[in-house]
């Protein structure tokens, strides 16, 4: 088929060059001129494993081009809309103004059939309103929305095998249009068994941010339970282990530690607050308030630990952050809570050295202030203090019994649980873990 890819950001360019993977003629369209050229040239303009491999793969790129030229979308039979949507300054509720601008784009180049397939995460109502738009310039267009529940680092695999699919169109039925036509698209996920559910489009809209609501509250739920672990001693994995065997509660997700961070998690929440409250149904949500609250506290509670295992000052301690991306395989360090975290710290006194595998450029544009240094081992050296803040693979493997001969004091709090404690404090180590004795 011939699809067009409005948006070429983390969503699109990997649903991009997904789809041409999948066999799709596909043009992605962007209005950055920069992210383009990149793209053209086989380079994303993020990090993302197998991402950069599958876009340089031959049978991908006979398939794909990019442009940041509208009219080239004329001529496909699906349009994928992929624009960000993020949290408006100052504010809860989303920013969707790319996802008009997108739409009111394609309008002039829309054919009688067209689907307008919506994938970017937006406020309940949002594709109502849209269709009633294009319907005034092209009243045989459809438009479905489709969310989408790809995970970075691992969003090629997420987009090529996902868990379900779910088609939001306008009378919620199977035997509407569009159906047929996404089901060609999908036809090799679906022919190896992922199921698909169709609904109406609010239906779909709010699965999204049903989905990520309930992942950032299960977060926060164990990190409000390690709080009460911190307050008597107990030990948070060892009672997420335990309930996560109850398979109606499930272990996934059950990680205390620093919480959650990202360009989804956290904006969805409020976004979905906010677009309650504005449908007079704000009481439903209040308790993700709570979930945001508990959230943002684990970044305060991580430098008070950070200050106790100093011996109570942070002033001139050299204190080394091990990982600046908001979870590992990524570099992506927005709203990221490691990142956020050392610069409370030094704001607080501390001589803070960051380090982290990828994400380190991100990390420089956004806090200039702090110091960053690409080796692990130099980042080590002489420390006063390490902070386990994101759980790349390499911190995991560190060595306790060769690091303790680098740093200036063996102290060490793992902010994500990950390490072997007890090998630790055998090498000789201060251990803090979050929620943990
Ligand atoms: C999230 C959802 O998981 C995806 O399904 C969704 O498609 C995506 O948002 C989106 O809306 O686009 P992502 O932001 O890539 O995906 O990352 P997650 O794997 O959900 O992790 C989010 C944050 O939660 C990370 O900071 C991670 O470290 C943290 N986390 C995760 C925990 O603190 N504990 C856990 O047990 C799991």
């Amino acid at each position: 088929m011939r699809i067009s890819v409005i948006g070429c950001g983390y969503l699109g360019a990997v649903h991009a060059t997904c789809m041409a993977r999948l066999g799709h003629e596909v043009v992605g369209i962007d209005v950055d001129e920069q992210k383009i050229e990149g793209l053209r040239n086989g380079r994303p303009p993020f990090y993302e494993p197998e991402l950069e491999q599958l876009l340089n793969d031959g049978a991908v790129t006979d398939n794909l081009t990019f442009t940041t030229d509208m009219a080239l979308a004329s001529g496909s039979d699906v349009h994928f809309v992929c624009v960000g949507t993020p949290q408006k300054q100052g504010e809860n509720a989303a920013d969707i103004t790319h996802v008009d601008a997108a739409v009111a784009a394609l309008l002039p180049f829309l054919a009688a059939g067209d689907l307008v397939v919506g994938k970017s995460t937006v406020p309940v109502g949002t594709a109502g309103r849209l269709c009633a738009l294009i319907a005034l310039q092209q009243p045989e267009a459809h438009v479905v929305w489709n969310p989408e529940f790809l995970r970075e680092g691992h969003a090629v695999a997420d987009t090529i095998h996902p868990d379900r699919f779910v088609y939001g169109v306008k009378d919620g039925s199977e035997d509407h249009p569009a159906v047929a036509i996404l089901d060609e698209v999908y036809a090799a996920p679906l022919a190896s068994g992922t199921p698909r559910l169709v609904t109406d489009h609010a239906t779909a809209e709010l699965v999204k941010s049903a989905a990520n609501s309930f992942l950032a509250t299960k977060i926060s739920f164990i990190n409000a339970m390690a709080e009460v672990c911190e307050a008597v001693g107990a030990d948070v994995t060892q009672l997420a282990d335990a309930i996560g065997m109850d398979d109606r509660i499930g272990r996934k997700f059950l990680n205390a530690g620093i919480g959650f961070g990202g360009g989804c998690l956290p904006k969805d929440i409020r976004a979905f607050m906010a677009r309650a409250g504005e449908l007079g149904a704000d009481q439903a949500l209040t308790f993700l308030r709570e979930v945001d609250a508990i959230n943002m506290r684990r970044r305060t509670r991580v430098v008070e630990l950070a200050r106790d295992l100093c011996n109570g000052s942070l002033l001139g301690k050299r204190v080394t952050v091990l990982g600046a991306a908001f979870k590992p395989e990524s570099d992506d360090v927005r709203d990221s809570p490691a990142l956020s975290i050392a610069a409370q710290l030094q704001l607080q006194g501390a001589v803070v050295t960051v380090t982290d595998p990828k994400a380190l450029a991100n990390a420089a544009r956004r806090f200039p202030e702090l110091h960053y240094e690409p080796d692990t081992s130099a980042a080590v050296e002489r420390a006063d203090a390490l902070l386990l803040l994101t759980e790349w693979q390499e911190y995991r493997e560190l060595d306790p019994y060769a690091l303790v001969e680098s740093v200036s004091s063996p102290r060490v709090l793992d902010g994500r649980n990950v390490l072997d404690a007890a090998k630790w404090r055998a090498a000789g180590w201060a251990y803090r873990g979050l929620g943990r004795p």
